[in-house]
C-alpha cells in the first residue's frame, strides 16, 4: 500500500512537489509518512507518525532541494511510528517503497549473518540493506538493482537516492504500479498520475520488473536485463476532477449527497434509448455463469447483483471475495465471465484474482471507476461507473454506481434470455430514468437519520439483520458503520440470528433491517419481533406501510426490485455518518483504513 513521489530539477525546487504529491496520495495511508531530499550534497530525513499535516509541520519553510522522494505509510511491517516510517537509509542508499517483500526474513538473516544490522521491523529497510549490499557487492547500481529484480520475492514500487550519486533517481517496478511524470527540466515519479497533476500531465508507465534512472533531463527505461525500453508518453487527458469539499463538512457526505446525479450519469448511455440503449451492454447469454470477485464494498455490490441475476433473470452466479478467490479452486472455464468490481483499480487482491483468470484465457469484465488504472488494462471490457474521484475512505457513490451498472446489465440479461417481458424490462427504464427524484427523496430525510443517529451513537455493538437482497444491503451498512464509527457492528441474515448470535442481544441494542420483498417481508418482521421480545431496539427501512409497535419505521419510496437496494442503502450511509460525527471520529480517514489497498 502506501502512496511514493520522487521529483528532480535543475530548475527549480521539489519540495512543494513532493509535498503535494504526498497529499494527494494520502488515499492510500496515512499513519505515518517522511521525505528526504539533499542538501550540500548530504541527504536529509524527516519522518513523522500520522499525517502529512504533521510532515509539513516539520519542515522549515525556507529548505530547497532539487532532489528528493516522499512517502505516506500504511503499516503492514512494523508499527506506525516514525521509525518504521519511510524513507529507510541504508549506508549508501535511501528508498522509499510500496509493496510487500514477501522473502525479506530470509534476506534479513542472510545480510545479519554479514553484520548487516537493522533498527526497524519494516521489510522496506530490507530492501533497502539488500541494494546496499549488491551495490557494495559490483560497486554498480544499477547492476544492484538487477541482482535486487532476481532475488527478491515480492511486490515493490521503489525510489532510491544514492549518496554517491545525488544527479538521478531510482526505480523499480513490480506489481506496484508507478509513473515517471515529465515536464520542463524536472521529472517527477509517482504511485498515481493523480497525485502529480498540478506538475505534468505527461506521463511514462513503468511495467513489471522495469527500473529507470531519472534526472532533470532524462529518464532511462530499462528492461530486467539492462535493455533500454522507449516508451510511448502518455498524456492524462481526465477533465473536471474536482478535489474540493466544496460546502460540506467530510467528502463522506458530499460524495452521498452527489449519488442523485452520479447514479443516472452512470447508466444513462444505458437506458437513455430505451432497450436500443440497453443493448449496448456486452451480451452475457453465451456464459453458463456469472462469477463477480471483489472486496469490501466492490464486493457487497456484487452480492446485489448475484440476488438479481438468480432470482430475476434466472441466471447462475456466485460472487468471491478476491483475497479468498484467488487462493481457491475456481473450475474456470470460458463458459463462465467473471465480473471484477472495483472503485480504484487498484486493488491488490482483486488485480491477482484478475491475472488468474486471464492467464487461463477465461473471459472478464470490468467495472472500474479510474480510468486508466492497472485493473482497466487488463479487462477483456470495461464499463465505467464514472462518478468522478471518491475521496472519503468510506465508498458510497462507488458503490451505488456499481449497484446500477450490475442491476442494469441483468435486466439486459432479463430482456434477452425472456426473463423479463419488452414491457416490464421498458417500464423499469422508465423507472431507472426518475432515479434522480427518488434518490433525493431519500437523502432529504436528514432529520430522521439524524434522530435514529442521537438516539444509538452510545451503543458499543449494532446488529443489521435481512433476507435475500435485504441481507446483502445489511452487509454493506454494518460494513459502512463499523468503517467510521468503529462501532462493532455485524450483519446476519434474519432467520439466522436464533442459531446463535440473538444470544448477544440485550437491552436497548440497536438492531436494524430492511424489508423490501413481499414473500419475506412478514419473516423479517418476525424475527425482529423475536429480538424487540428480548429488548432491542428496532428499526425497519421499507417501501412498505407497516405499523408495528415498538418498531421505528424508515419509509422509501416504493420502486421495483432493480431500484430498491439504491434507496434501501442511503438511509444505511447517513446513520453511519451522522454516528461518526456525534462520535467525533476522523471521517473521511478513518483510523487504520486505506481508500486504495495495494498490498495483499
Ligand atoms: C478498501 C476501501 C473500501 C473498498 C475496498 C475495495 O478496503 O477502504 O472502501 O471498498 O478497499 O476497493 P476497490 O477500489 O477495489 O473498490
Amino acid at each position: 500500500m502506501c502512496g511514493i513521489v520522487g521529483a528532480i530539477s535543475n530548475n527549480r525546487n521539489i519540495m512543494p512537489i513532493l509535498i503535494t504529491g504526498l497529499e494527494n496520495l494520502e488515499y492510500r495511508g496515512y499513519d505515518s509518512a517522511g521525505i528526504a531530499y539533499s542538501k550540500d550534497n548530504n541527504v536529509n530525513i524527516i519522518k513523522v507518525t500520522g499525517k502529512i499535516s504533521n510532515l509539513k509541520q516539520k519542515i522549515s519553510k525556507d529548505v530547497e532541494s532539487n532532489i528528493g522522494i516522499g512517502h505516506t505509510r500504511w503499516a503492514t511491517h512494523g508499527q506506525a511510528n516514525s521509525i518504521n516510517a519511510h524513507p529507510h537509509k541504508f549506508k549508501h542508499i535511501t528508498i522509499v517503497h510500496n509493496g510487500i517483500i514477501e522473502n525479506f526474513i530470509e534476506i534479513k538473516e542472510k545480510l545479519k549473518e554479514k553484520n548487516y544490522q537493522f533498527k526497524t521491523d519494516t521489510d522496506s529497510e530490507v530492501a533497502a540493506a539488500l541494494l546496499n549490499y549488491y551495490y557494495e557487492k559490483f560497486n554498480n547500481i544499477e547492476k544492484a538493482i538487477k541482482e535486487f529484480i532476481k532475488n527478491v520475492i515480492g511486490s515493490y514500487a521503489i525510489c532510491l537516492m544514492l549518496d554517491d550519486d545525488l544527479e538521478n533517481i531510482y526505480t523499480i517496478k513490480k506489481e506496484s504500479p508507478l509513473v515517471i511524470g515529465t515536464t520542463d527540466n524536472t521529472n517527477i515519479i509517482a504511485s498515481d498520475i493523480r497525485a502529480i497533476l498540478k506538475y505534468t500531465n505527461k506521463y511514462y508507465i513503468l511495467d513489471d520488473f522495469e527500473y529507470a534512472k531519472v534526472n532533470a533531463k532524462e529518464i532511462i527505461i530499462k528492461s530486467k536485463d539492462g535493455k533500454i525500453i522507449n516508451k510511448n508518453l502518455k498524456v492524462f487527458t481526465e477533465k473536471n476532477i474536482d478535489n474540493s469539499k466544496g460546502h460540506y463538512n467530510h467528502y463522506m457526505l458530499k460524495e452521498i449527497m452527489e449519488q442523485k446525479e452520479t447514479i443516472l450519469n452512470t447508466i444513462l448511455p444505458f437506458i437513455e434509448e430505451g432497450i436500443d440503449s440497453l443493448e449496448k451492454l456486452p451480451d452475457l447469454t453465451k456464459y453458463q455463469e456469472i462469477a463477480i470477485v471483489g472486496c469490501g464494498t466492490a464486493y457487497h455490490a456484487g452480492l446485489v447483483a448475484k440476488y438479481l441475476f438468480k432470482e430475476i433473470a434466472n441466471t447462475k452466479c456466485n460472487v468471491y471475495i478476491a483475497s479468498e478467490y484467488r487462493y481457491q479452486n475456481n473450475f474456470l472455464n470460458k463458459d463462465t465471465l467473471t465480473i471484477f468490481i472495483s472503485q480504484s483499480g487498484e486493488t491488490a487482491d482483486t488485480i491477482a484474482a484478475l491475472k488468474l483468470v486471464k492467464n487461463k484465457d477465461c473471459p472478464t469484465l470490468g467495472i472500474i471507476n479510474v480510468k486508466n488504472s492497472t485493473m482497466s488494462f487488463l479487462v477483456d471490457k470495461c464499463l465505467y461507473t464514472n462518478v468522478g474521484n471518491e475521496i472519503a475512505v468510506a465508498s458510497t457513490k462507488a458503490y451505488t454506481a456499481q449497484v446500477a451498472l450490475l442491476s442494469l446489465l441483468v435486466l439486459a440479461q432479463a430482456y434477452r434470455n425472456k426473463s423479463l417481458s419488452k414491457k416490464e424490462v421498458l417500464q423499469i427504464i422508465e423507472e431507472f430514468k426518475n432515479i434522480k427524484t427518488l434518490v433525493n427523496d431519500v437523502l432529504n430525510k436528514k432529520d430522521l437519520y439524524q434522530k435514529l443517529a442521537k438516539d444509538i451513537y452510545k451503543e458499543e455493538d449494532i446488529f443489521y439483520i435481512g433476507r435475500g437482497l435485504d441481507y446483502a444491503l445489511a452487509m454493506e451498512g454494518a460494513l459502512k458503520l463499523k468503517e467510521i464509527s468503529y462501532i462493532h457492528s455485524e450483519s446476519y441474515a434474519a432467520g439466522e440470528l436464533k442459531h446463535g448470535t440473538i444470544s448477544l442481544i440485550k437491552k436497548n441494542t440497536p438492531v436494524i433491517s430492511s424489508a423490501t420483498n413481499a414473500n419475506l417481508n412478514a419473516k423479517t418482521i418476525s424475527n425482529l419481533k423475536e429480538v424487540l421480545a428480548r429488548g432491542a431496539n428496532v428499526y425497519l427501512i421499507t417501501d412498505e406501510n407497516y405499523k408495528e409497535d415498538n418498531i421505528n419505521i424508515i419509509n422509501i419510496p416504493k420502486v421495483n426490485i432493480f431500484i430498491k437496494s439504491l434507496l434501501i442503502v442511503i438511509p444505511y450511509q447517513l446513520i453511519a455518518y451522522y454516528i461518526a460525527v456525534l462520535r467525533k471520529t476522523d471521517i473521511d480517514k478513518p483510523k487504520n483504513l486505506a481508500k486504495s489497498v495495494t498490498v495483499e
